[in-house]
């Protein structure tokens, strides 16, 4: 197959071929697209990303119309059965699963660097008691550059590789720090025995006793959350650490910015919102009544729809599963019986059909978190833990591919050609100013 693309410019009649590569062509062979010399030359314009590859990576496929998620190449199903959070980890960042050797290499490597500094706590206690945790952990997760200032060598592998293992270590335990600063508790100190996500429960929850034993269910649940959470290739929050990242930025400083946009409502706090949305339904019985005011443009149905996901979130059928197994161990959370009605009634409805949308990965997880035992405030915190690792795996690739440069897009100018200035005793007096 001749895997190129021939386009026929109509202003001047010319005709240009440009290679097509793995579906894509290089918006920058457009550029030879001119009117004349002085013509820059054609740009793609693609408000929201909606159509262009901003890189090459190996890390996570998607396929949005088949409902496909792989890390490495392994279907999630696969991993979110059988492993562990840090083997995902490393196969993320290191690219092979594991060996039992090297997996207790990697642990400890991990879990080392759990501990913050003593200062960290004074800072915590510099927040409002009702502060949100979210807020919390970016604004301690960027403090953290100022411990670190070796990490500004962001070309120095050794140093990368040191960064990344200290922020994977530590988030766990900051987020803990926000969650016991809100309720007053004295914070607790990781644990290194405890493996990686037993850890984070004992920092959460442990009162006066040696050690929290939570259930060994409930730990699982929490431990396929944190798989599935990992990594979803080039969304907003990624995209936000690749971009803040191409300016060698410290990872710090980067990772506190992709927590920024995971913390908006239309991403990470969708997960919080559906717990919202679902005490206003209040019951079943009330859903009707909420999809139509949905259809009716009032709003959105949070954990509903994705851009990439035109058939079921993979990762939403998963965590249906583990509600169940949750559920046997806590009782039902009332809040299921909604979530699903409103699941069923969506799917059956052409405003949702024929927009093709489906419950995200959002839908779920608030449910199982807070039958877990979290406050809605700790879900995108939830969300932020493991999605470091994706982040820093998306990160370190950026940092490796010599093809990357500071992102810096262009735009469509529609604002004036040049005026004349006018000396402010002249200016017109009946003109209002925008907002
Ligand atoms: N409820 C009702 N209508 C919706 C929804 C929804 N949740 N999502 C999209 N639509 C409609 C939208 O109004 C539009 O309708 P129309 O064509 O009549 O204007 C159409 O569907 C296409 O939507 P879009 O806004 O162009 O789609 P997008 O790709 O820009 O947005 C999204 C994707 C995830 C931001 C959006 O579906 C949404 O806001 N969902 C609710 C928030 C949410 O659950 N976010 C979590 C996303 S998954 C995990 C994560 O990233 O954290």
């Amino acid at each position: 197959m001749d895997e190129t693309l021939t386009i026929v410019d109509n202003r001047t009649k010319q005709t240009y071929t440009i290679p097509i590569y793995r579906g894509t062509i290089r918006a920058t062979d457009l550029r030879q697209i001119k009117t004349g010399a002085d013509d820059f030359g054609l740009m793609t314009y693609d408000p929201a990303y909606m159509n262009t590859a901003s890189c090459q990576s190996n890390i996570t496929f998607l396929d949005g119309d088949k409902g496909i998620l792989r890390y490495r190449g392994y279907p999630i199903e696969v991993l979110a059965e059988n492993c562990t959070f840090l083997e995902v980890a490393h196969l993320l960042l290191r690219r092979e699963l594991p060996t039992e050797q090297q997996l207790e290499g990697w642990t400890h490597e991990v879990m080392r660097h759990t501990f913050l500094h003593e200062n960290v706590k004074k800072f915590m206690d510099g927040f409002n008691y009702d502060a949100h945790p979210m807020g919390i952990l970016i604004s301690t997760v960027a403090a953290l550059s100022t411990y670190y200032p070796d990490a500004k060598n962001v070309h120095d592998q050794q140093i990368r590789k040191r960064q990344i293992r200290r922020l994977i270590g530590k988030l766990p335990t900051l987020a803990a720090y926000a969650f016991r600063h809100s309720k007053g508790w004295p914070y607790v100190y990781p644990d290194a025995d405890l493996g990686y996500t037993r850890n984070f429960m004992n920092m959460l929850w442990r009162r006066t006793e040696p050690k929290f034993i939570g259930s060994p269910i409930l730990a699982r649940a929490l431990e396929v959350l944190f798989i599935l959470h990992a990594d979803h290739e080039q969304n907003c929050s990624t995209s936000t650490m690749r971009m803040v990242g191409s300016s060698n930025a410290d990872p710090f400083s980067a990772t506190a910015a992709a927590m920024c946009a995971l913390s908006g409502p239309l991403h990470g706090d969708a997960n919080e919102k559906v717990l919202h949305m679902l005490d206003e339904i209040e019951c079943k019985e009330n859903v009707p009544a909420y999809i139509k005011k949905i259809k009716d443009g009032k709003g959105k149905l949070m954990g509903f729809g994705h851009r990439v996901y035109k058939n079921y979130d993979p990762r939403a059928r998963i965590i249906k599963w583990a509600a169940d197994q949750v559920f046997a161990e806590t009782g039902r959370n009332t809040k299921i019986d909604i979530a699903l009605e409103l699941e069923r009634i969506a799917l059956e409805d052409d405003y949702f059909v024929s927009r093709k949308l489906y419950p995200n990965v959002d839908f779920y997880s608030g449910i199982i978190y807070q039958a877990v035992g979290f406050k809605p405030e700790m879900f995108t915190v939830l969300f932020a833990i493991p999605r470091t690792v994706g982040w820093l795996a998306q990160w370190n690739e950026m940092l490796s591919d010599p093809e990357q440069k500071i992102a810096r897009p262009r735009q469509v100018w529609t604002g004036h050609e040049v005026r004349e200035y006018v000396a402010i005793e002249k200016r017109d007096k009946t003109k209002v100013a925008a907002d």
